[in-house]
Protein backbone atom coordinates (compact mmCIF):
# COMPACT_ATOMS: atom_id res chain seq x y z
CA UNK A 1 0.00 0.00 0.00
CA UNK A 2 1.50 3.39 -1.36
CA UNK A 3 1.72 5.92 1.61
CA UNK A 4 -0.53 9.10 1.50
CA UNK A 5 1.39 12.07 0.08
CA UNK A 6 -0.70 14.08 0.13
CA UNK A 7 -1.61 13.89 3.69
CA UNK A 8 -5.12 13.97 3.45
CA UNK A 9 -7.24 10.72 5.55
CA UNK A 10 -7.89 7.97 3.23
CA UNK A 11 -11.85 7.29 3.12
CA UNK A 12 -12.55 4.03 4.79
CA UNK A 13 -12.61 1.09 2.93
CA UNK A 14 -15.80 -0.89 3.21
CA UNK A 15 -15.41 -3.77 6.05
CA UNK A 16 -14.94 -7.02 4.69
CA UNK A 17 -17.63 -9.58 5.86
CA UNK A 18 -15.96 -11.37 9.15
CA UNK A 19 -13.93 -8.48 9.67
CA UNK A 20 -13.13 -8.89 13.67
CA UNK A 21 -14.61 -5.46 15.32
CA UNK A 22 -11.11 -4.46 16.61
CA UNK A 23 -10.07 -4.47 13.02
CA UNK A 24 -13.15 -2.64 11.56
CA UNK A 25 -13.20 0.20 14.17
CA UNK A 26 -9.70 0.88 13.65
CA UNK A 27 -11.04 1.47 10.19
CA UNK A 28 -13.81 3.57 11.07
CA UNK A 29 -16.29 0.91 10.37
CA UNK A 30 -19.28 -0.31 11.82
CA UNK A 31 -19.47 -2.91 14.46
CA UNK A 32 -22.07 -5.29 15.77
CA UNK A 33 -20.66 -4.13 19.06
CA UNK A 34 -18.21 -2.08 20.99
CA UNK A 35 -14.56 -3.39 20.35
CA UNK A 36 -12.59 -3.70 23.79
CA UNK A 37 -9.52 -4.41 25.06
CA UNK A 38 -7.14 -3.51 28.35
CA UNK A 39 -3.98 -1.68 28.29
CA UNK A 40 -1.65 -4.02 30.06
CA UNK A 41 -4.09 -7.13 30.29
CA UNK A 42 -1.65 -9.54 30.33
CA UNK A 43 0.43 -8.66 34.04
CA UNK A 44 0.45 -8.70 37.63
CA UNK A 45 -3.56 -8.23 38.27
CA UNK A 46 -4.03 -11.86 37.00
CA UNK A 47 -3.25 -14.62 39.70
CA UNK A 48 -2.14 -16.76 36.55
CA UNK A 49 0.66 -14.42 35.65
CA UNK A 50 1.87 -14.26 39.02
CA UNK A 51 2.04 -17.85 39.86
CA UNK A 52 4.47 -18.01 36.62
CA UNK A 53 6.35 -15.29 37.37
CA UNK A 54 7.47 -16.59 40.54
CA UNK A 55 9.07 -19.40 38.60
CA UNK A 56 10.52 -17.08 36.16
CA UNK A 57 11.98 -13.68 35.66
CA UNK A 58 10.33 -11.18 33.64
CA UNK A 59 12.94 -10.84 31.14
CA UNK A 60 13.18 -14.82 30.61
CA UNK A 61 9.18 -14.45 30.13
CA UNK A 62 10.02 -11.93 27.25
CA UNK A 63 12.65 -13.72 25.73
CA UNK A 64 10.98 -17.67 26.12
CA UNK A 65 8.38 -17.48 23.16
CA UNK A 66 6.36 -20.41 25.11
CA UNK A 67 6.03 -18.19 28.12
CA UNK A 68 5.37 -15.53 26.34
CA UNK A 69 2.95 -16.28 23.98
CA UNK A 70 1.13 -18.11 27.49
CA UNK A 71 1.27 -15.00 29.06
CA UNK A 72 -0.28 -12.83 26.22
CA UNK A 73 -3.30 -15.79 25.69
CA UNK A 74 -3.89 -15.82 30.00
CA UNK A 75 -6.50 -12.78 29.62
CA UNK A 76 -8.19 -13.87 26.66
CA UNK A 77 -8.37 -17.45 28.59
CA UNK A 78 -10.73 -14.93 31.37
CA UNK A 79 -12.06 -12.35 29.46
CA UNK A 80 -13.74 -12.17 26.47
CA UNK A 81 -11.76 -9.58 24.58
CA UNK A 82 -11.60 -8.14 21.24
CA UNK A 83 -7.78 -8.05 20.70
CA UNK A 84 -4.75 -9.85 21.98
CA UNK A 85 -1.41 -7.72 22.80
CA UNK A 86 1.98 -9.01 22.71
CA UNK A 87 3.69 -9.89 25.62
CA UNK A 88 7.22 -7.87 26.02
CA UNK A 89 8.20 -4.78 26.94
CA UNK A 90 8.92 -1.47 24.98
CA UNK A 91 12.82 -1.98 25.86
CA UNK A 92 13.16 -5.34 25.09
CA UNK A 93 14.50 -4.27 21.31
CA UNK A 94 16.74 -1.99 23.05
CA UNK A 95 18.44 -5.28 24.65
CA UNK A 96 18.77 -6.61 21.37
CA UNK A 97 20.77 -3.32 20.32
CA UNK A 98 22.95 -4.65 22.92
CA UNK A 99 21.72 -1.69 25.65
CA UNK A 100 22.17 -3.52 29.13
CA UNK A 101 18.28 -3.31 30.65
CA UNK A 102 17.24 -4.85 34.03
CA UNK A 103 13.75 -4.37 35.37
CA UNK A 104 12.94 -3.18 38.81
CA UNK A 105 10.23 -3.52 38.20
CA UNK A 106 10.74 -0.76 35.52
CA UNK A 107 13.34 -0.68 33.26
CA UNK A 108 16.91 0.00 34.46
CA UNK A 109 19.48 1.23 31.89
CA UNK A 110 23.19 0.45 33.08
CA UNK A 111 25.10 3.36 30.86
CA UNK A 112 22.27 5.80 30.15
CA UNK A 113 23.02 7.28 27.48
CA UNK A 114 24.00 11.03 27.24
CA UNK A 115 27.27 11.31 24.21
CA UNK A 116 27.29 11.27 20.92
CA UNK A 117 29.82 8.67 20.80
CA UNK A 118 27.23 6.57 22.49
CA UNK A 119 24.75 7.46 19.92
CA UNK A 120 26.92 7.13 17.43
CA UNK A 121 27.68 3.14 19.16
CA UNK A 122 24.51 1.75 18.58
CA UNK A 123 23.67 -0.77 16.37
CA UNK A 124 20.95 -0.86 14.02
CA UNK A 125 18.08 -3.41 14.76
CA UNK A 126 17.83 -6.33 12.75
CA UNK A 127 14.80 -7.98 14.02
CA UNK A 128 15.60 -11.71 12.75
CA UNK A 129 18.87 -11.56 14.23
CA UNK A 130 18.37 -9.28 17.43
CA UNK A 131 15.04 -10.13 18.62
CA UNK A 132 14.00 -13.39 17.21
CA UNK A 133 12.15 -14.70 20.26
CA UNK A 134 10.07 -11.78 19.61
CA UNK A 135 9.07 -12.79 16.13
CA UNK A 136 8.39 -16.41 17.19
CA UNK A 137 6.19 -15.49 19.90
CA UNK A 138 4.03 -13.51 17.50
CA UNK A 139 3.33 -16.54 15.44
CA UNK A 140 2.78 -18.92 18.49
CA UNK A 141 0.32 -16.04 19.85
CA UNK A 142 -1.52 -16.28 16.06
CA UNK A 143 -1.85 -20.09 16.36
CA UNK A 144 -3.10 -20.19 20.01
CA UNK A 145 -5.90 -17.48 20.03
CA UNK A 146 -9.44 -17.67 19.22
CA UNK A 147 -10.77 -17.36 15.74
CA UNK A 148 -11.74 -13.57 15.24
CA UNK A 149 -9.51 -11.94 17.56
CA UNK A 150 -6.28 -10.14 16.24
CA UNK A 151 -3.37 -9.62 17.90
CA UNK A 152 -1.38 -6.56 18.56
CA UNK A 153 2.27 -5.64 17.68
CA UNK A 154 3.84 -3.07 20.13
CA UNK A 155 6.91 -1.12 20.11
CA UNK A 156 8.20 1.90 22.32
CA UNK A 157 7.63 5.39 20.76
CA UNK A 158 11.08 7.04 20.23
CA UNK A 159 10.92 10.11 22.41
CA UNK A 160 9.91 7.53 25.01
CA UNK A 161 12.55 5.35 24.72
CA UNK A 162 14.82 8.04 24.88
CA UNK A 163 13.25 8.99 28.18
CA UNK A 164 14.20 6.19 29.65
CA UNK A 165 18.11 5.29 27.77
CA UNK A 166 18.76 9.07 28.84
CA UNK A 167 17.63 9.16 32.52
CA UNK A 168 18.46 5.77 33.17
CA UNK A 169 15.17 4.74 35.43
CA UNK A 170 11.65 5.42 35.55
CA UNK A 171 11.08 9.35 37.02
CA UNK A 172 8.35 11.30 37.47
CA UNK A 173 9.76 14.06 36.02
CA UNK A 174 12.60 12.51 33.24
CA UNK A 175 14.46 15.39 34.00
CA UNK A 176 18.08 14.32 32.63
CA UNK A 177 16.06 13.74 29.64
CA UNK A 178 14.27 16.72 29.25
CA UNK A 179 17.46 18.74 29.97
CA UNK A 180 19.33 16.76 27.14
CA UNK A 181 16.72 17.86 24.32
CA UNK A 182 18.12 21.32 25.35
CA UNK A 183 21.14 20.93 25.99
CA UNK A 184 22.25 18.91 23.05
CA UNK A 185 19.41 18.91 20.42
CA UNK A 186 20.90 18.07 17.55
CA UNK A 187 22.07 14.44 19.73
CA UNK A 188 18.81 14.14 20.94
CA UNK A 189 17.29 14.53 16.88
CA UNK A 190 19.95 11.80 15.75
CA UNK A 191 19.32 9.51 18.84
CA UNK A 192 15.10 9.87 17.98
CA UNK A 193 15.85 9.00 14.55
CA UNK A 194 17.92 6.21 15.00
CA UNK A 195 15.51 4.79 17.68
CA UNK A 196 12.76 5.66 15.03
CA UNK A 197 14.29 3.42 12.12
CA UNK A 198 14.98 0.44 14.73
CA UNK A 199 10.90 0.63 15.69
CA UNK A 200 10.12 0.83 12.12
CA UNK A 201 12.24 -2.27 11.37
CA UNK A 202 10.86 -4.12 13.97
CA UNK A 203 7.13 -3.04 13.38
CA UNK A 204 7.65 -4.35 10.12
CA UNK A 205 8.83 -7.61 10.99
CA UNK A 206 6.22 -8.47 14.03
CA UNK A 207 3.72 -7.42 11.23
CA UNK A 208 5.09 -10.31 8.80
CA UNK A 209 5.39 -12.67 11.82
CA UNK A 210 1.63 -12.42 11.97
CA UNK A 211 0.91 -9.31 13.86
CA UNK A 212 -2.62 -7.80 12.34
CA UNK A 213 -2.44 -4.20 13.66
CA UNK A 214 0.66 -1.95 15.58
CA UNK A 215 0.77 0.18 18.01
CA UNK A 216 3.31 2.69 19.59
CA UNK A 217 3.50 3.55 23.07
CA UNK A 218 4.55 7.49 23.78
CA UNK A 219 3.79 6.91 27.72
CA UNK A 220 6.41 10.21 28.54
CA UNK A 221 4.08 12.72 25.41
CA UNK A 222 2.95 14.71 28.54
CA UNK A 223 6.51 15.92 29.48
CA UNK A 224 6.72 17.96 26.65
CA UNK A 225 4.45 21.18 25.55
CA UNK A 226 3.52 21.79 22.18
CA UNK A 227 6.67 22.74 20.77
CA UNK A 228 9.14 20.91 22.01
CA UNK A 229 6.46 17.70 20.70
CA UNK A 230 6.01 18.81 17.48
CA UNK A 231 10.09 19.35 17.24
CA UNK A 232 11.30 16.40 18.61
CA UNK A 233 8.63 13.24 19.59
CA UNK A 234 6.40 14.29 16.51
CA UNK A 235 9.28 14.00 13.57
CA UNK A 236 10.49 10.80 15.01
CA UNK A 237 6.53 9.17 15.07
CA UNK A 238 6.02 10.06 11.55
CA UNK A 239 8.99 8.54 10.31
CA UNK A 240 8.36 5.31 11.99
CA UNK A 241 3.99 5.34 10.58
CA UNK A 242 5.44 6.65 7.29
CA UNK A 243 7.50 3.61 7.00
CA UNK A 244 4.78 1.53 8.60
CA UNK A 245 2.21 2.10 6.29
CA UNK A 246 3.41 -0.37 3.54
CA UNK A 247 2.72 -3.47 6.56
CA UNK A 248 -0.48 -3.02 5.69
CA UNK A 249 -2.08 -3.09 8.82
CA UNK A 250 -3.73 -0.35 11.31
CA UNK A 251 -1.54 1.99 12.72
CA UNK A 252 -2.41 2.87 16.92
CA UNK A 253 -0.22 5.81 18.51
CA UNK A 254 -1.00 6.34 22.01
CA UNK A 255 -0.34 9.61 24.08
CA UNK A 256 -0.69 9.51 27.32
CA UNK A 257 -0.92 13.11 28.94
CA UNK A 258 -1.63 14.25 25.81
CA UNK A 259 -4.73 16.58 25.65
CA UNK A 260 -2.79 19.87 25.04
CA UNK A 261 -1.15 17.73 21.78
CA UNK A 262 -3.95 16.55 20.02
CA UNK A 263 -4.04 19.13 17.64
CA UNK A 264 -0.53 18.18 16.74
CA UNK A 265 -1.37 14.44 16.00
CA UNK A 266 -4.67 15.15 13.85
CA UNK A 267 -2.68 14.80 10.44
CA UNK A 268 -0.11 11.83 11.91
CA UNK A 269 -0.48 9.19 9.43
CA UNK A 270 -1.92 7.26 12.01
CA UNK A 271 -5.36 5.11 12.23
CA UNK A 272 -6.09 5.03 15.90
CA UNK A 273 -5.24 7.69 18.54
CA UNK A 274 -4.98 6.21 22.06
CA UNK A 275 -6.48 8.94 24.37
CA UNK A 276 -5.63 8.81 28.76
CA UNK A 277 -8.80 9.46 31.18
CA UNK A 278 -7.31 13.09 31.53
CA UNK A 279 -8.93 14.04 28.09
CA UNK A 280 -12.78 14.04 26.88
CA UNK A 281 -13.40 12.04 24.24
CA UNK A 282 -15.91 13.98 22.34
CA UNK A 283 -13.43 16.96 22.36
CA UNK A 284 -10.72 14.59 21.19
CA UNK A 285 -12.82 13.40 18.48
CA UNK A 286 -13.44 16.98 17.50
CA UNK A 287 -9.85 18.36 17.18
CA UNK A 288 -8.72 15.37 15.21
CA UNK A 289 -11.13 15.21 12.59
CA UNK A 290 -13.04 12.10 11.20
CA UNK A 291 -10.05 10.78 9.57
CA UNK A 292 -9.03 8.98 12.98
CA UNK A 293 -10.19 6.25 15.19
CA UNK A 294 -9.89 6.93 19.01
CA UNK A 295 -8.99 4.51 21.45
CA UNK A 296 -9.41 4.60 25.36
CA UNK A 297 -10.38 6.21 27.87
CA UNK A 298 -11.62 4.44 30.95
CA UNK A 299 -9.16 5.63 34.28
CA UNK A 300 -7.80 2.70 35.54
CA UNK A 301 -8.44 3.77 38.78
CA UNK A 302 -12.52 3.45 37.74
CA UNK A 303 -11.91 -0.32 38.29
CA UNK A 304 -11.87 0.06 42.29
CA UNK A 305 -15.46 1.80 41.50
CA UNK A 306 -18.58 -0.13 42.73
CA UNK A 307 -20.52 -2.69 39.93
CA UNK A 308 -23.22 0.05 39.54
CA UNK A 309 -20.31 2.99 39.40
CA UNK A 310 -18.77 0.88 37.06
CA UNK A 311 -21.00 0.83 34.60
CA UNK A 312 -22.14 3.93 34.89
CA UNK A 313 -18.25 5.33 34.39
CA UNK A 314 -18.48 3.18 31.27
CA UNK A 315 -21.52 4.49 30.15
CA UNK A 316 -20.05 7.89 30.36
CA UNK A 317 -16.69 6.92 28.12
CA UNK A 318 -19.54 5.45 25.74
CA UNK A 319 -21.49 8.72 25.55
CA UNK A 320 -18.14 10.79 25.24
CA UNK A 321 -16.80 8.29 22.20
CA UNK A 322 -20.77 9.21 20.50
CA UNK A 323 -22.01 6.58 18.20
CA UNK A 324 -20.01 7.49 15.11
CA UNK A 325 -17.71 4.31 14.18
CA UNK A 326 -14.29 4.45 15.10
CA UNK A 327 -13.98 3.83 18.76
CA UNK A 328 -12.49 0.94 20.46
CA UNK A 329 -13.17 0.74 24.23
CA UNK A 330 -9.97 0.78 26.49
CA UNK A 331 -8.22 2.14 29.54
CA UNK A 332 -7.02 5.33 29.18
CA UNK A 333 -3.71 3.62 30.79
CA UNK A 334 -2.70 0.14 32.03
CA UNK A 335 -4.07 -1.59 34.51
CA UNK A 336 -3.05 -0.98 38.13
CA UNK A 337 -1.51 -4.61 39.31
CA UNK A 338 -3.85 -4.32 42.49
CA UNK A 339 -6.44 -4.46 40.35
CA UNK A 340 -9.87 -7.37 40.85
CA UNK A 341 -9.64 -9.08 37.77
CA UNK A 342 -13.68 -9.92 38.32
CA UNK A 343 -14.26 -5.67 37.73
CA UNK A 344 -12.32 -6.94 34.38
CA UNK A 345 -14.97 -9.26 33.56
CA UNK A 346 -17.56 -7.19 34.46
CA UNK A 347 -16.42 -4.24 32.54
CA UNK A 348 -15.93 -6.27 29.38
CA UNK A 349 -19.36 -8.03 29.70
CA UNK A 350 -20.68 -4.36 29.92
CA UNK A 351 -19.40 -2.80 27.40
CA UNK A 352 -20.51 -5.58 24.76
CA UNK A 353 -24.25 -5.36 26.39
CA UNK A 354 -23.90 -1.59 24.98
CA UNK A 355 -24.58 -2.66 21.08
CA UNK A 356 -22.92 0.09 18.72
CA UNK A 357 -25.86 2.02 17.21
O1 LIG B 1 -0.60 -6.76 28.24
C1 LIG B 1 0.38 -6.04 28.12
O2 LIG B 1 0.29 -4.86 27.74
C2 LIG B 1 1.70 -6.62 28.51
C3 LIG B 1 2.86 -6.28 27.66
C4 LIG B 1 3.57 -5.00 28.06
C5 LIG B 1 4.49 -4.85 29.14
N1 LIG B 1 5.04 -3.61 29.05
C6 LIG B 1 4.81 -5.88 30.14
C7 LIG B 1 5.46 -5.50 31.42
C8 LIG B 1 3.52 -3.79 27.37
C9 LIG B 1 2.65 -3.40 26.19
C10 LIG B 1 4.45 -2.92 28.01
C11 LIG B 1 4.73 -1.58 27.53
C12 LIG B 1 5.51 -0.67 28.38
N2 LIG B 1 6.60 -0.95 29.17
C13 LIG B 1 5.29 0.73 28.41
C14 LIG B 1 4.24 1.46 27.62
C15 LIG B 1 2.89 1.34 28.21
C16 LIG B 1 2.69 2.18 29.45
O3 LIG B 1 2.28 1.59 30.47
O4 LIG B 1 2.87 3.40 29.39
C17 LIG B 1 6.24 1.27 29.29
C18 LIG B 1 6.37 2.73 29.66
C19 LIG B 1 7.07 0.20 29.76
C20 LIG B 1 8.24 0.30 30.67
C21 LIG B 1 8.05 -0.55 31.88
N3 LIG B 1 8.23 -1.91 31.88
C22 LIG B 1 7.66 -0.15 33.18
C23 LIG B 1 7.37 1.27 33.59
C24 LIG B 1 7.60 -1.32 33.96
C25 LIG B 1 7.29 -1.44 35.44
C26 LIG B 1 5.99 -0.97 35.87
C27 LIG B 1 4.81 -1.75 35.33
O5 LIG B 1 3.88 -1.10 34.82
O6 LIG B 1 4.76 -2.96 35.45
C28 LIG B 1 7.94 -2.40 33.12
C29 LIG B 1 7.99 -3.83 33.49
C30 LIG B 1 6.87 -4.64 32.92
N4 LIG B 1 6.51 -4.63 31.61
C31 LIG B 1 6.05 -5.56 33.63
C32 LIG B 1 5.17 -6.10 32.70
C33 LIG B 1 4.11 -7.15 32.94
C34 LIG B 1 6.16 -5.90 35.11
C35 LIG B 1 7.33 -6.81 35.28
C36 LIG B 1 7.12 -7.86 36.31
O7 LIG B 1 6.33 -8.80 36.09
O8 LIG B 1 7.80 -7.76 37.34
Amino acid sequence: MAADLSGAPAAPAAAAAGTPAFLAACQRQPTSHRPVWIMRQAGRYLPEYRALRARVDFEALTRTPELAAEVTLQPLRRFPLDAAILFSDIMTPLQGMGVEITFAPGPVVRDPIRSEAQIEALPQLVPQRDVPFVLKTVELVRAGLPQGVPLIGFAGAPFTLLCYLVCGKPSKEFAPARSFLYQQPQAAQRLLTHLADAMAQYLAAQAAAGAQALMLFESWAGLLGPREYRQFALPAVRRVMASLRAAGVPLIYYMNQGSALTSAVADLDADVIGVDWRSDLAQVRKELGAGKAVQGNLDPAALFAAPQELRRHVDAVLAAAGDAPGHIFNLGHGIWPDTDPDAVARLVDYVHERRQS
